[in-house]
């Protein structure tokens, strides 16, 4: 988690590493530091978002380092916020992950005063002490380097040595080629404003940014990272006139559900075509697939297993990817594992990818992020194509996550002729109809937000859906408690007898998913149940005459198999404009940050 930014060039560096900073906040938003490298060293740093920052605007910097920060060591407090500096106040290091072994080079470091409670302020007193060995500022952050222990990216700068030396390991960092010089940041949104052609730092890879360009080393050899081209633009992380990024990207869904299956759907044939090159006889002889995912990405997972089960003929497990173990017990070389991850860094889902190739298991991501660690650990990758989401709580690249699998479940379904061909078309004409079914839903709002606002002061929120209708359950709950801060659960329906019935009461609404594919009769029986204990249903229906079981319905398009997605467009809304009439700060929850990057 935390958000570096850095650059060194002709320009004046103050305002670039704020706007850098201020497109990084959604990875961290505790507190925020810059230092500024001129005739001297100027840092400023406190708690608190980074529009609390003083940043000075006109200054002699050449070039600089900035960070925001979510808390690991130590409260977010003006003391704890990077950059940290050493004694003399001419080294300054902002820093992205843990240092497992900072207690004992603390331990080392007699002599020196220490600020702060983090494990990052180690990392400028070594280098203070390397330098004052005679090292230049890269040797000396080489040397360090090579005694830190843990997951890492940082940033060093010192008022008398050139430049700004970047190092990776297990935490991602990208370099910016400008044209007016070069950039650092944790991903490309730091500094897309100013250049799309990017080169992303490898694990051990150590980089001395100057004025003129970059040097890359790894293991002591000088190396070559390969320039891309990033095909987004400025705008694509702005809000476009929306008040949050949530609601751009609520509404951004039909456009990156059009490029997630651009190109992708072959109707002639029934199949979908994957730019993935998994071995096609692997693929035939696989006999188990386990989906590790957190969070949004999970229930992305446990939907997939809904449509992956009973159309490709395999087993399929869906792990927590903290939960993740490997037993004995199936076959290593005919079980693939897939990782569904938005950012391609989360720390869990890496980890659990780690443990499956142990054994030798065949890896496959699904992911938003296009040079992210994960596609560098993983045997192949299947993108969804959703864009850069910049709000916290992930939506667009829900339902591109699902759709991608949905896709996945076709082209495994043909190949191992599970699926016909005519069934294989059926279901990519309600892929191809997606789109536009979420539009109908966007063209709801109004009356979604009518329905948030009557609803706003209930005591807690219940979500319940059957089969495909679970997941989403699970997913909406977890959508309107992160922004709103309600006590909101989601639960198979059938479950609810069983005890949470408990906790139903006249003020707690119970949004049921009566879709034709999420067995509505069944669930019927449910909202009967709640009904009786006087709670509001609000039905998400595909069929007329939910009006008699339900206090309100809102209606879904038929779309087969991906009704319930469609339905989840609906209470991303709602949760939206419950959690924005509680006047929440939506893009950036309390005690949340998107890409968590630590275990
Ligand atoms: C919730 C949310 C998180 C992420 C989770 C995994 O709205 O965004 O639950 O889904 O942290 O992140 P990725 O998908 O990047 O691995």
């Amino acid at each position: 988690m935390c958000g570096i930014t850095g650059y060194i060039g002709v320009n004046e560096s103050a305002s670039i590493l704020s706007t850098g900073l201020k497109n990084l906040e959604y990875r961290g938003y505790d507190s925020a530091g810059i230092a500024l490298v001129g005739e001297q060293l100027t840092v400023r740093k406190q708690e608190g978002t980074i529009d609390g920052l003083t940043i000075p605007s006109e200054t002699d910097a050449t070039h600089g380092i900035g960070h925001t920060r979510w808390s690991t060591h130590g409260e977010p407090t003006d003391e704890n916020a990077h950059p940290h500096t050493d004694c003399s106040g001419d080294v300054a290091v902002v820093h992205n992950g843990i240092i497992s072994n900072y207690t004992e080079l603390k331990a080392e470091l007699d002599g020196h005063i220490f600020e702060s409670e983090t494990d990052t302020e180690v990392i400028p007193h070594l280098i203070e002490e390397e330098i004052a060995a005679g090292a230049d500022l890269r040797a000396a952050t080489m040397r360090v380097l090579d005694r830190l222990e843990g997951s890492f990216a940082i940033a060093a700068t010192h008022v008398d040595h050139e430049g700004i030396v970047a190092a990776r390991q297990d935490s991602p960092l990208v370099i910016g080629h400008g044209d007016d010089g070069m950039y650092l940041g944790s991903d490309v949104t730091a500094f897309v404003e100013y250049t799309r052609r990017v080169s992303y730092l490898e694990d051990g890879d150590v980089a001395h940014l100057s004025a003129d360009g970059i040097s890359v080393f790894n293991d002591g050899e000088c190396v070559e990272r390969e320039i891309q081209t990033v095909d987004w633009d400025a705008s694509a992380a702005g809000k476009a006139g929306h008040d949050h990024y949530m609601h751009k990207e609520i509404h951004e869904q039909p456009n990156a559900l059009r490029q997630a299956i651009s190109g992708r759907i072959d109707e002639l044939t029934g199949n979908a075509s994957l730019d993935i090159d998994l071995d096609e006889r692997y693929l035939q002889a696989v006999d188990e697939i386990h989906i590790v995912a957190c969070g949004t990405s999970y229930h992305a997972g446990l939907y997939a297993k809904e449509l992956l089960e009973p159309l490709v003929d395999l087993t399929v497990r869906v792990d927590l990817a903290s939960e993740y173990e490997v037993y004995d017990g199936f076959d290593s070389r005919r079980t693939l594992v897939v990782a569904v991850t938005q950012s391609g860094e989360t720390a869990d889902t890496l980890s659990a990818i780690r443990r499956a190739k142990a054994p030798g298991m065949t890896t496959l991501a699904v992911t938003n992020t296009v040079g992210s660690t994960i596609t560098r650990e993983v045997d192949d990758s299947l993108f969804i194509k959703a864009g850069p989401e910049i709000g916290v709580a992930a939506t667009k690249t829900f339902v591109s996550q699902v759709t991608a699998l949905a896709l996945f479940t076709i082209y495994l379904g043909r190949l191992r002729g599970t699926i016909s061909a005519g069934d294989g078309a059926d279901i990519l004409e309600n892929i191809r109809r997606l789109p536009n079914a979420v539009q109908s839903i966007l063209d709801a709002e109004p009356n979604i937000k009518r329905l948030a606002k009557q609803y706003v002061d209930s005591d807690a929120f219940f979500f319940i859906g059957r089969g495909l209708a679970y997941p989403v359950a699970l997913e909406s709950a977890l959508k309107l408690k992160e922004i709103s801060y309600a006590h909101a659960e989601g639960f198979a329906a059938g479950e609810l007898k069983h005890g949470p019935l408990a906790l139903v009461t006249k003020n707690t609404p119970v949004l049921a998913f009566l879709s034709e594919s999420a067995s509505p009769d069944e669930t019927f029986n449910n909202v009967k149940e709640v009904e009786s204990r006087g709670a509001p249903v609000i039905g998400l229906s595909t069929s007329d005459g939910t009006e008699s079981f339900c206090k309100h319905t809102i209606d879904i398009p038929s779309l087969g198999r991906l009704e319930p997605l469609v339905a989840n467009v609906a209470l991303q809304l709602f949760a939206y404009h419950v959690a924005n009439e509680m006047g929440r700060p939506i893009d950036k929850p309390r005690n949340l940050a998107k890409s968590v990057t630590v275990e």
